[in-house]
């Protein structure tokens, strides 16, 4: 292996730094498109023979980071790479809480991520107490039930992370129902995924319908940090159903487990844009410029937070193609 965590970590850090510049902006396809372009430019310096399984969409509607897609210079080992270059543009757009940039990857042989089809997942995300317990085909309130007493807590005290959409409200009264505390989000529900398995985060779990892109990028979260993910596809078409069949290889209605979406040996890395439950977003203070990510390695069994300096923050040259300047790269923490 001729890579690192770490080199992961620039690419997130590059791509975070990139639409932090959009935050505000009321621009989401802007953003989007600063994290792609700095994304892809930074995995294009790596040693790396990448292809993208998870990207920002199919060959024909996506210039960049699309599924397929080679990255690297192909010199290295074959790695697969499931990107979300910004998680919740809606939330960088607007300045709000939670939009981060995410990256997972795996050694062809040593790990593996789901090639999962633009649709749709029900997904439900808990961490390590919960391992064993849940049961996506049972009610929501039964899971929240079980959740509670796995975690020895009333379920008054039990809170459930959901994506804020009109097809959650049956979702939402059922578990306001059992006593449960709701916690809703507006976008990315990644982050919320992530916060399930941190018992520290205040959200015992998520529940709900989100991107299955997402999801894998969830699932690999869940395999470093430890957890348990289990998962249905959801589809708006049955165009999209025959699809998630001839690319699983079988029945695309089945319940996903984390292993299905990602296994092995795996990577992740995050990097906040705006502040939120899991991550500080950029910061900027004078000429500096200060990251926070996690990065995380089931191989190695590391959970590392670092917070980066960029004395020289990189500049998006003429071509709109990122810079990123190496030499001012450092581990504070
Ligand atoms: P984007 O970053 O692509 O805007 O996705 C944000 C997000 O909220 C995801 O976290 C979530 O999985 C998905 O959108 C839900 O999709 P929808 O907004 O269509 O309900």
């Amino acid at each position: 292996m001729f890579f690192s965590s770490l080199d992961f970590l620039k690419v997130t850090e590059t791509a975070a730094l990139a639409c932090s510049r959009w935050v505000g902006k009321g621009d989401r396809k802007g953003a989007d498109q600063a994290a792609c372009e700095a994304m892809r430019h930074v995995l294009g310096t790596m040693d790396i023979d990448g292809t993208v399984v998870i990207g920002e969409g199919e060959r024909d509607e996506a210039p960049m980071l699309y599924i397929g897609e080679k990255v690297g210079t192909g010199k290295g080992d074959e790695v697969q790479i499931a990107v979300d270059p910004l998680e919740g543009t809606n939330l960088c757009a607007n300045g709000t809480p939670n939009s981060i940039a995410v990256l997972a990857a795996t050694v062809k042989g040593q790990g593996k991520l789901m090639h999962a089809p633009d649709c749709y997942m029900d997904k439900i995300v808990v961490g390590k107490d919960c391992i064993g317990i849940i049961d996506i085909t049972l009610p929501a309130k039964v899971n929240a039930r079980l959740i509670a007493k796995a975690l020895e807590k009333d379920i008054e005290s039990l809170t459930i992370g959901i994506l804020e959409r009109d097809r959650h409200q049956n979702l939402i009264n059922e578990i306001r129902e059992t006593g449960a505390r709701v916690h809703l989000v507006p976008d990315g529900d990644l982050s919320v995924a992530i916060a399930a398995l941190d018992p520290d985060s205040g959200v015992d779990a998520l529940f709900g319908i989100g991107g299955a892109p997402e999801g894998v990028l969830s699932a690999a979260a869940v395999q470093c940090f430890g957890g348990e993910m289990q998962a249905r596809l959801v589809f708006a078409n049955s165009e999209q159903e025959e699809r998630a069949a001839k690319m699983m290889n079988g029945d695309p209605n089945r319940v996903l487990h984390t292993e299905d979406l990602a296994s092995g040996k795996v990577i992740f890395a995050a990097t906040g844009v705006t502040t939120g439950d899991l991550l500080k977003g950029v910061r900027f203070k004078r000429s500096s410029a200060y990251t926070e990510s996690i990065i995380m390695n089931s191989g190695t069994g590391t959970i590392r937070r670092i917070e980066t300096c960029y004395n020289r923050i990189p500049e998006v040259e003429e071509k709109k193609c990122f810079k990123l300047d190496l030499e001012s790269f450092s581990i504070a923490s």
